[in-house]
């Protein structure tokens, strides 16, 4: 099992990889900005049983070089049987609205990158004729809130390309999946209030993650109940929504 996990620093992604290496033993490629926090990444993995770690240091905002180490990747593992984009930031809804470069810069990095990535990796896949591409979406991109709207927009926007991009693949056998978790108790929310029974660990996203690419899933929610939770709330009239603080 080879798998290229991008943004492999986040907590999401970090727990999603231990179980890879415990379960499947598997070889990794790991991409994130990091240096330090990859190579503990990296040996920690090889204690928890992966076979091979190998490791890439670069910043997304960095978009030329996104063909260099995909390249990379594809060259140290001939296939790749999973690809996890986990990357992104919450950025600050208030600062977006106020400073056009705020906004630009969360699409860029949660919207334009992982759309570049995808487009560059979908070509290696369409190759290869296998394997899962997998990305993490969120709840927030299935219905824009006044609280959160610029990075819902960032996430719907590579939500509605991968629909597109799952119908491409299907024909070739390639597996694109798209998660949406809801509240996960990770660094990126770690000024948010935690209290309520809706916060998830990034351990039980890992879970969810390996059991959707196993079963073959298109999308899933994380944890299920989001389904529902978010199934109603895009339900909900304009007039209703619009006097509620969500
Ligand atoms: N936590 C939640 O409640 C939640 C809910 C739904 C969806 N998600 C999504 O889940 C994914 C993982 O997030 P997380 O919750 O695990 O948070 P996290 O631990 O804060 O992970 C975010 C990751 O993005 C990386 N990143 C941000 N900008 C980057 C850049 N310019 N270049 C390289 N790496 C960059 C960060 O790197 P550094 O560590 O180096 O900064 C970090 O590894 C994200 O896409 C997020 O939007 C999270």
């Amino acid at each position: 099992m080879n798998i290229l996990i991008i943004g492999a620093s986040s907590a999401i992604a970090t727990a999603t990889a231990r179980l890879y290496a415990q379960k499947y033993k598997a070889n990794f490629f790991l991409v994130a900005r990091d240096e330090a926090r990859l190579s503990a990444l990296a040996d920690d993995l090889k204690v928890r049983g992966a076979t091979a770690v190998t490791i890439k240091v670069t910043d997304f905002t960095d978009d030329a070089a996104y063909p260099q180490w995909i390249e990379e990747a594809f060259t140290a593992y001939k296939t790749i049987d999973v690809t996890l984009i986990a990357h992104g930031i919450l950025g600050d809804q208030e600062a977006c609205e106020k400073d056009v470069n705020k906004m630009k810069e969360m699409m860029f990095i949660n919207g334009f990158s992982p759309l570049a990535m995808l487009t560059e990796l979908a070509n290696r896949y369409e190759k290869q004729g296998s394997g899962t591409i997998a990305f993490v979406s969120s709840v927030a991109g299935d219905r824009g809130r006044s609280s959160n709207y610029v990075y819902g927009a960032s996430k719907a926007v590579v939500t509605t390309f991968l629909q597109g991009l799952r119908v491409r693949m299907a024909k070739l056998g390639v597996q694109v999946l798209t998660i949406k978790p809801g509240f996960v108790d990770t660094p990126m929310t770690a000024d948010i209030d935690k209290s309520g029974p809706l916060w998830a660990k990034p351990e039980d996203i890992a879970v969810g993650i390996e059991k959707a690419i196993v079963k073959g899933k298109h999308e899933v929610y994380l944890p299920f109940f989001w389904r529902y939770i978010m199934g109603i709330i895009m339900h909900i009239p304009h007039f209703v929504f619009n006097k509620l603080s969500l």
